[in-house]
């Protein structure tokens, strides 16, 4: 059901507006001192470009099939940005002044995040493993069709979500790096790992936003947990597809970071654990009776999908993705 932002949401948006304006830039990198994907590959006007690059294929060679697809896959849902900008830009309490902090933040986090899609984008150009129209197909799809997290505008669903999500590509990331590590694959380990840390201090950023709506708003910011939690945060790639009309190609997806580790059922769960414990949900005072129940709801949850993720089998079987050659 859609519901219309309530004027006090509006208020407690627009208040925290000049907080964000003065606090935001903590959680990010100064543009000046920022890495940036031109430094972690090679670059064609390099003398030793050629070189680098054939490193980069030798490091990229023995690269595990399920691997590399989940890269592809991570790599398309960081592309999927212009979905992701356009959601956040439409929030109602957020859109109002263009110039105001918490436009501000979103064009500085959107300018922070562009990296992540370029530096591995560009990775998969020069690996030679990539049939590239197909990679570039599934992204252009993934944009055109958009995403319904079912979050109503609403700036405290939406920032629940991406503090969820923000651990969860946090986690996915460092993973991958830790397994390109483990395989030799030293170029992709380091920028899968600095894009990790990217996401960690963003996470801490909307984290840092949710936990001031919950001292204001405490009752309404509750609700608006359990709302988020019942429908499930789904994956922002949820929707992704392959060209020629491929099917399960997230499920698929899924599967593969699933039996790698890279994020599992597991991670879900933790993840969480985590956000109760940093919005110290359990020891909240001041809701109301629907409060205490969502707040109930809130609590259970975590043991009772910890007990159905020890039964998801996930399917051995082999898995393949047009993205990839060979
Ligand atoms: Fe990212
Ligand atoms: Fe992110």
């Amino acid at each position: 059901m859609k519901q219309a932002l309530t004027p006090s949401r509006q208020e407690v948006m627009l208040f925290l507006e000049k907080e964000v304006e003065l606090t935001g830039s903590k959680y990010l990198s100064s543009i000046e001192t920022n890495w940036q994907p031109g430094e972690l590959l090679p670059v064609a006007s390099n003398e030793s470009f050629f070189e680098e690059v054939k490193i980069l294929q030798g490091q990229a060679e023995n690269m595990d099939y399920d691997l590399l697809a989940v890269l592809v896959g991570d790599t398309i849902t960081e592309e999927a940005l212009p979905t992701y900008e356009t959601w956040l830009g439409a929030l109602e309490g957020v859109k109002q002044n263009v110039h105001g902090g918490w436009m501000k933040w979103i064009r500085s986090w959107t300018a922070e995040e562009n990296r992540h899609g370029d530096v591995l984008n560009r990775y998969l150009y020069l690996c030679g493993r990539i049939d590239m129209p197909k990679f570039e197909a599934s992204t252009q799809f993934l944009i055109a069709d958009g995403f319904d997290l079912d979050t109503n505008n609403d700036p405290y669903r939406t920032f629940m979500y991406t503090s969820f999500q923000e651990l969860a590509t946090n986690i996915s990331h460092r993973r991958v790096a830790t397994l390109s590590k483990k395989s030799g694959n030293t170029m992709l380990s380091k920028i899968c790992g600095l894009v990790a840390a990217d996401e960690a201090r963003h996470a801490n950023a909307y984290i840092s936003f949710i936990n001031r709506i919950f001292e204001i708003d405490t009752n309404e910011m509750m609700l608006a947990f359990e709302d988020m939690m019942r429908k499930k945060i789904v994956m922002p790639a949820q929707a992704l597809r392959e060209l020629g009309g491929e099917i399960n190609t997230f499920a698929n997806f899924s599967d593969a970071a699933q039996r790698l580790g890279v994020y599992t059922a597991v991670d879900y769960v933790n993840i969480m654990r985590d956000l109760i414990k940093e919005w110290n949900i359990e020891s909240l005072t001041g809701l109301k009776e629907n409060g205490e129940k969502a707040r109930d709801y809130i609590m259970k949850l975590p043991d009772r999908m910890a007990r159905i993720s020890e039964r998801i089998a996930i399917p051995d079987r082999e898995l393949k993705f047009s993205w990839i050659i060979g």
